[in-house]
């Protein structure tokens, strides 16, 4: 996909098509055509014009769309959606989309508010790597994670996650979520003890309810089996020990969270993937800001897969930085390699 920043809606729908032949392609082909046609997709994007692709509005109208088939209200769609077991071919789809999106022009234009809910788990292994990496260096094996733009907050629970690969294994080798051989290159096990987790997001999902569940599954693409069956392997976890995540923005709830003075012993790691690109410039400045000064006072991680600028926008970055008190800034920055967009593999480089 490539997007470039100047792209009007049409233009940024057909960029996710390209020459691809799954629903979402033959699906963002129809909204371009019927953007432009001033069909329902205009009617629902209005106000929306001056989106940036970074927005990703295709991405929210199609899980809006998606949460009309999950919930029963578009049911005609359901042999189009593979995960639901349809086997319908996707280039049938979009009259069938429209017809429903006319229908539903409300509730989608609320969609499109909603920031992409992909809460996907094979980040985790990204986390488990960062976190080996440095708990390793700091010499500090017991952890306080905090999340910023956490979702469901389901990364949070790695630690009831089985990861395995040559030589070293991770977590309880019951559970229901597997991540055989997720790190390619070399992995060096820390052993470490979650003391506490939290996080923070604008729209947090609250996976105890039933329209959390459907938020989460709306974001997955629908023919993307192997994730739906990783979600569906977590839900019951996270149901039976739901993640504490708030309803709050990056900058403020980080500074809240690092008030006052640190356990002793314990190592405060800050972990965030695929969410700043939608953090305003002054909060991607707070952030960074908050972990520098209070990087000076206590010992403190950060762990972040992200998206780089420019030629490096193609795989998410798997970074690490650590901070030591009376450093005012990162005494030691890494790049440990880069994870597939959904997290698997994690493709370490760095030695
Ligand atoms: C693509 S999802 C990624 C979720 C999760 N980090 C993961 O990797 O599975 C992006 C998340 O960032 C959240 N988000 C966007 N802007 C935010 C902000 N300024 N502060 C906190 N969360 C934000 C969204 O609500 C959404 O849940």
């Amino acid at each position: 996909m490539d997007f470039d920043p100047g792209m009007n809606l049409a233009e940024q729908f057909r960029a996710h098509a390209g020459d691809r032949d799954h629903l979402y392609a033959h699906a963002t082909r129809g909204m371009a055509d019927d953007w432009e046609a001033g069909g329902p997709v205009r009617q629902i994007c209005a106000g929306y014009e001056d989106s940036p692709p970074r927005l990703m509005i295709h991405l929210r109208l199609l899980a809006g769309i998606f949460r009309l088939v999950l919930t029963g209200r578009a049911v005609e769609l359901r042999p189009f959606y593979p995960c639901l077991g349809g086997q319908q071919p996707p280039d049938q789809a979009w009259p069938l989309m429209r017809a429903a999106a006319a229908e539903h022009i409300a509730e989608l234009r609320g969609a499109l508010d909603v920031a992409p809910q992909t809460n996907e788990v094979g980040r985790s292994a990204a986390l488990l790597t960062g976190l080996f990496d440095l708990v390793g260096a700091a010499g500090c094996d017991r952890v306080r994670l905090l999340e910023l733009g956490a979702s469901a907050g389901l990364n949070l629970l790695l630690d009831q996650f089985y990861f395995s690969g040559e030589g070293w294994q991770y977590g309880p080798a019951d559970s229901p979520v597997c991540f055989p051989d997720a790190v390619e290159g070399p992995v060096r096990p820390s052993p470490f003890r979650l003391t506490d987790r939290r996080g923070c997001d604008l729209e947090p999902v609250d996976v105890t309810t039933e329209e959390g569940r459907v938020m989460l599954t709306s974001f997955v693409w629908p023919f993307d089996l192997h994730r739906h069956a990783r979600l569906a392997a977590v839900l019951p976890l996270a149901e039976r020990s739901p993640p504490t995540v708030d309803a709050a923005s990056a900058g403020e709830w980080l500074a809240e969270q690092l008030k006052g003075p640190a356990e002793p012993g314990e190592l405060t790691v800050v972990w965030h993937s695929i969410t700043r690109m939608y953090w305003p410039e002054s909060e991607v400045q707070q952030v960074l800001g908050l972990l520098a000064s209070r990087g000076a006072e206590r010992q403190l991680g950060q762990v972040s897969l992200e998206y780089g600028e420019g030629a490096e926008a193609t795989a998410p970055q798997l970074r690490t930085s650590l901070w030591q008190p009376e450093s005012g800034c990162p005494v030691r920055e890494r790049l440990l390699g880069t994870t597939h967009e959904h997290g698997i593999p994690v493709r370490v480089s760095a030695r």
